[in-house]
């Protein structure tokens, strides 16, 4: 009778022994593979330098929380919004390395550039203080310190401005005739894009949002592509957002905004309240192929 008990006891233990060593064993395979995962995770393929068009970012900000926005001081510049290692085919890496965290002491020198040139327009409401450059920095930026000349905060954002200043989109797209308009004057993606490629000899990415009060696309983003040497390729290869419109193709077109359509670059915020009226073309508009739409905003 003891002995019977004993054995069932001991069956018992081996038991539990078994159990505990078979999930012991998956628990370090399952964690095991996720560090891989993670290291894998990590890699990736170019850079892209992404300029964004304030006001167009600042009308989407105001429209999505119905907050006010900062402009830079001077109008009429593109500003940056951030500098992203991308794994071609798909998005990220991001966040990589946790023992990077941001010192904004660190970029006191450049304070007054970054307000500038790459300005927090969303500040006060997705952002504290410093918030959208530690914001890219955590992101972004301890991804991109896998490259020697990347691997400071101050590399990083030195080399973002540098970027700004010799890709200058108002400049770029100036010379093709593409310049911000009062009234609602539609370009279309492809004459954006090719007077990027004409200026800069490669492709770059056109992004759009969509303003849901007067259901037009809006010019947003211009994404440049670089190598690991810093140097400007062609963006092909990358892909767009998920919440984004798929991708299409036209030629060497790349871009998520919609095909056929005619895409908003405004010279100011167009107001909270808007909706759109015919107005009479401008005559130095008339023979211009690319103004199709002639219409105003109007504040009601
Ligand atoms: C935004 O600015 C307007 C006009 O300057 C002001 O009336 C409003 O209170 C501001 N809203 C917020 C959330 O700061
Ligand atoms: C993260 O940054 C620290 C500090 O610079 C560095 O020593 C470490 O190698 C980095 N880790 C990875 C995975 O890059
Ligand atoms: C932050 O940056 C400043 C200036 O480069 C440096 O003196 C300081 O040691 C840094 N702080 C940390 C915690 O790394």
């Amino acid at each position: 009778m003891n002995r019977a008990v004993n054995r069932n006891e001991r069956n018992i233990n081996v038991c539990t022994v078994l159990i505990a060593a078979t999930l012991l064993l998956l628990c370090s395979i399952t964690l095991i593979s996720r560090i891989q995962k993670l290291n894998t995770d990590q890699e990736w393929d170019i850079l892209l330098f992404v300029q964004r068009w304030p006001n167009t970012a600042c009308m989407e900000w105001e429209e999505k929380d119905g907050k006010n926005c900062t402009l830079p001081k001077k109008s009429g510049h593109w500003t940056i919004h951030g500098v992203w290692p991308t794994k071609l085919g798909t998005k990220g890496p991001t966040f990589c390395n946790g023992s990077l965290p941001f010192n904004d002491t660190a970029l006191d020198d450049i304070k007054d550039d970054l307000n500038e040139y790459w300005t927090d327009v969303e500040l006060g409401g997705k952002h504290k203080k410093d918030g959208f450059w530690r914001h890219e920095w955590v992101k972004h930026g301890t991804c991109a310190s896998a490259l020697e000349t990347l691997n400071s905060e101050e590399k990083y954002f030195k080399q973002a401005l540098a970027w700004l200043n010799d890709y200058n989109m108002m400049q770029v797209l100036m010379f093709e005739q593409i310049h911000p308009t009062k009234t609602a004057v539609g370009y279309d993606a492809v004459s954006i894009a090719k007077a990027v490629n004409d200026a800069v000899g490669k492709n770059p990415f056109i992004h759009c949002v969509h303003d849901t009060k007067t259901r037009l696309p809006f010019l947003s983003e211009i994404r440049l592509c670089f190598d690991k040497n810093l140097v400007l390729i062609d963006c092909d290869g990358t892909k767009v957002d998920k919440r984004n419109s798929p991708l299409w193709q036209s030629g060497s077109v790349l871009t998520n905004c919609p095909k056929g359509k005619l895409i908003m670059y405004p010279s100011n915020v167009p107001p909270k309240t808007r909706r759109l009226a015919p107005v009479a073309p401008e005559p130095s508009l008339l023979n211009l192929y690319k103004c199709i739409v002639f219409l105003q905003w109007f504040t009601s």
